[in-house]
C-alpha cells in the first residue's frame, strides 16, 4: 500500500524524493520519510501525517547527496508516529531501508535478532529487514540483501541504501510491486509509474523474487539465489500532465468530469469499423465459444463492476457467471472444470487479495482474464489475457472514472461473447454499439447537474446514515453509492436490493432516514416504485435517481435527480454519477479530505 521512491544521480535529491512521494501519496498517507547518503553518513527526516508536512520541514534544507530513498506509509504494524515512520536504520546508521508489505515471520526474526544484541526501536514488522542486512553485511550490500531475503516470509518490496556505499542502492521484491525508472546518468525507483512519468518513460517492472542493483550508470538484476537475470525495458505512455488536477479542486472532481472522455477513449481503442476487437484478449474464438463458466473475483468498487458484469455476460454472452469478493474466494473449494476462466477486475492491478486469487486459480489450472487499468501491473503481467480499462491514472482514492471504464469494457466483452457464441444478431450487436456511442453526451448531461446536487446535499450532510436501494442491474449501483459515501464522508451507509428491504432493513426507516432509490425506467421500474412507496409510507426521506420525464417520481419527493433515457444495460453507468457527486458534496460539507480519506490507500497491496 505504501509508496516507495529511490534516486541515484546528480539532481537535487531532496526535491526529487519529495516530488516522487507527493505523486505516490494516494498509496498511503499515515506518515512520510526520506533518507539520503552523503559524506559516508545517512541523514533521515520523517514525520507522521502527509508528505506536505515533511516537504515543509525540508524547505530550507539542502543536500549534495547522490543517493536516497523515501516512503509514504499505510501502517500495518505499529501506530503511525514518527518512530514507526520509514526509513528505518540499524543502530550504527550504516544502512537505511523503506519497505512496502508485511513481513509475516517478523516476530520470530525479531526475537532471534534481539537475542543476538540488535536494538529495536519501532513496533513495525519492517525493522527486521534493516537488522538482517546489518547482520549479514560482509563488505557487499548485494550479498547482505541476498542473505536477508532468504529469511523473510510474507510480501515485500524494499529499498536499501548504505553509508558505506554511496554509489549504489539495492531493491528487492516478492509479492509487492516495484519499478525501476531508467535515466541518463541517473536511475529511479518507484512503487508505481505515477511518480516516474515526469522523469522518464523507460521503466523496468521487477519480476517476482528479484534483487536489483542500481548505480547512476547501470541496473543489474539477480534472482534470489544470486544468479544474474535478464530484464525487459518497457515504455510508459502515460503523461505527467494526466496525473495533475488541471484546475479542478480535487482529483476526484476531475476524474468525475473525465468520464465522458473515458467512454470515448474505450470506443476508439476497442471498436474498429463497428466491430469489437480486443488486441490482448489472447483467448481464441474456439476458447470463447466453448467456455462453460466465468468466475469473476474483485474487491470494492471493482467487485461492484463485476456484479454488473455478471448480468451483462449472462444476458448478452449467455455464459454462466459467478462473482466473488477476492478476499473470500480462497475459502471455497475451487472445482475446476475444463473451459472455465477466472476473471480478475482491478484498477491498480496490484490489489493483493485479487492477485492472490489469480495465483491460486492458476495453480488449479484455470486460465485468467483480467480487466486492468494499470498497464505493466502485476495482475496485467500474470494474466493470460487482458482487457485494459484505458482510463489513464486514477489518483482520487475513491474510484470513479475507472468504474465507468470497467462497466463499458465488461459490456463490450459481453457483446463480443454474444457475437462469437451466436447469441445475438448483427442488428442487436450494432444497436448496442450505437447506444454506447451516445453515452458520452448523456454523461455530460448528468454531470451538468452537479450544482443542483450540491445544493440538495446541503440538506443531507447532517444525516447519521443513508440507505441506497436498487434492483437488478442497479442493485450493484446501490452498493457502489453506499461505498462512495462511506469512504468519502465516514457516514454510515448501506446498499440493499430493494426487494430485500421488507425482509428486515425496513425496520430502520423513520422520518430521519434518507433513502436513495435508483429508479430509472428499466425492466424493474414498477417493482422498484412499489418498494419506494413502502419507504414513503413509513416516512423515509426520499432522494430518487429517475429517468427524465418520470412525473411519478416528482410526486413522491422534491429531491429527484434525472438521468437521460437509456437502455437497461447502460443505466448503471448514468445512475452512478449522481451518487458519486452526492458523496463528493456530502464529504466536502463535512470537511473531509475527498482525495485521501482517512485509513484508506489507493493500491491495497496487503492481504
Ligand atoms: C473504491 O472507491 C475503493 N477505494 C476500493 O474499494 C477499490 O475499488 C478496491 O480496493 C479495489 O481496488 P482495485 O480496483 O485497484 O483492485
Ligand atoms: N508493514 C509496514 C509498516 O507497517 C509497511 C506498510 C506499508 O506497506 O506501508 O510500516
Amino acid at each position: 500500500m505504501c509508496g516507495i521512491v529511490g534516486y541515484i544521480g546528480d539532481k537535487d535529491i531532496l526535491s526529487v524524493l519529495i516530488v516522487g512521494l507527493e505523486r505516490l501519496s494516494y498509496r498511503g498517507y499515515d506518515s512520510a520519510g526520506i533518507a539520503v547518503v552523503s559524506d559516508d553518513e545517512i541523514s533521515v527526516w520523517k514525520h507522521p501525517g502527509k508528505v506536505h508536512r515533511l516537504a515543509k520541514d525540508l524547505e530550507t534544507t539542502t543536500s549534495h547527496a547522490r543517493v536516497g530513498i523515501g516512503h509514504t506509509r499505510w501502517a500495518t504494524h505499529g501506530i503511525p508516529n514518527d518512530i514507526n515512520a520509514h526509513p528505518h536504520c540499524d543502530a550504527q546508521r550504516r544502512f537505511a531501508i523503506v519497505h512496502n508489505g508485511i513481513i509475516e515471520n517478523y516476530m520470530s526474526l525479531r526475537s532471534e535478532l534481539v537475542k543476538e544484541g540488535f536494538l529495536f526501536r519501532t513496533q513495525t514488522d519492517s525493522e527486521v529487514i534493516v537488522h538482517l542486512v546489518d547482520k549479514y553485511y560482509n563488505g557487499s550490500l548485494r550479498d547482505a540483501v541476498t542473505q536477508t531475503v532468504k529469511r523473510l516470509e510474507g510480501s515485500y518490496a524494499f529499498c536499501v541504501v548504505s553509508a558505506l556505499h554511496d554509489n549504489h542502492m539495492i531493491v528487492a521484491r516478492k509479492n509487492s510491486p516495484i519499478i525501476v525508472g531508467l535515466g541518463k546518468d541517473e536511475n529511479y525507483v518507484s512503487s508505481d509509474v505515477n511518480a516516474l512519468v515526469a522523469q522518464t518513460k523507460r521503466v523496468v517492472y521487477l519480476e517476482e523474487e528479484t534483487i536489483a542493483v542500481l548505480s547512476d550508470q547501470s541496473v543489474e538484476m539477480y534472482d534470489f539465489s544470486g544468479q544474474p537475470r535478464a530484464h525487459t525495458v518497457s515504455e510508459v505512455n502515460w503523461t505527467a500532465e494526466r496525473s495533475e488536477k488541471n484546475g479542478y479542486d480535487h482529483f476526484m472532481q476531475k476524474e468525475i468530469h473525465e468520464q465522458p472522455s473515458v467512454v470515448r477513449t474505450i470506443l476508439d481503442t476497442y471498436v474498429k469499423n463497428n466491430e469489437i476487437v480486443f488486441p490482448k484478449l489472447s483467448f481464441s474464438t474456439k476458447d470463447l465459444k466453448n467456455m462453460s463458466r466465468l468466475i469473476i473475483q474483485a474487491c470494492g468498487t471493482s467487485w461492484h463492476a463485476g456484479l454488473i458484469g455478471k448480468y451483462l455476460i449472462e444476458e448478452l454472452g449467455r455464459v454462466p457467471t459467478e462473482v466473488d469478493i477476492s478476499s473470500e474466494f480462497r475459502y471455497r473449494r475451487l472445482l475446476s472444470h475444463a473451459d472455465e476462466i477466472v476473471v480478475a477486475i482491478s484498477q491498480s492491478g496490484e490489489t493483493a487479495d485479487t492477485l492472490a486469487c489469480i495465483r491460486e486459480a492458476k495453480s488449479k489450472y484455470f486460465s485468467i482474464l483480467s480487466f486492468v487499468n494499470t498497464e505493466g501491473s502485476s495482475i496485467d503481467r500474470e494474466s493470460d489475457g487482458v482487457i485494459y480499462t484505458a482510463c489513464g491514472p486514477e489518483i482520487g482514492v475513491a474510484s470513479t472514472k475507472n468504474y465507468i471504464g470497467q462497466l463499458i469494457t465488461l459490456y463490450l466483452f459481453s457483446l463480443h461473447l454474444g457475437r462469437i457464441r451466436n447469441m445475438i444478431s448483427d442488428d442487436v450487436y450494432q444497436k448496442h454499439i450505437h447506444d454506447i456511442k451516445a453515452l458520452p453526451v448523456a454523461i455530460e448531461n448528468v454531470i451538468a447537474q452537479a450544482p443542483a446536487i450540491k445544493t440538495m446535499m446541503a440538506r443531507y450532510y447532517s444525516a447519521k446514515s443513508i440507505i441506497f436501494i436498487g434492483r437488478g442491474l442497479n442493485y450493484p449501483t446501490a452498493l457502489e453509492g453506499a461505498l462512495k459515501l462511506k469512504e468519502l464522508s465516514y457516514m454510515h451507509a448501506t446498499g440493499y436490493p430493494a426487494g430485500e428491504l421488507k425482509h428486515g432493513p425496513i425496520a430502520l426507516i423513520d422520518d430521519n432516514l434518507p433513502v436513495v432509490g435508483i429508479v430509472p425506467k428499466t425492466a424493474t421500474y414498477k417493482k422498484m416504485m412499489s418498494n419506494i412507496q413502502e419507504v414513503k409510507a413509513r416516512g423515509g426521506r426520499l432522494i430518487l435517481i429517475a429517468t427524465e420525464g418520470d412525473t411519478v417520481a416528482k410526486q413522491l419527493t422534491d429531491d429527484v435527480i434525472y438521468i437521460p433515457p437509456i437502455s437497461d444495460e447502460l443505466s448503471p453507468v448514468l445512475a452512478v454519477i449522481p451518487l458519486q457527486l452526492m458523496a463528493y458534496y456530502i464529504a466536502l460539507n463535512l470537511g473531509c479530505d475527498v482525495d485521501q480519506p482517512r485509513n484508506l490507500a489507493k493500491s491495497v497491496t496487503v492481504e
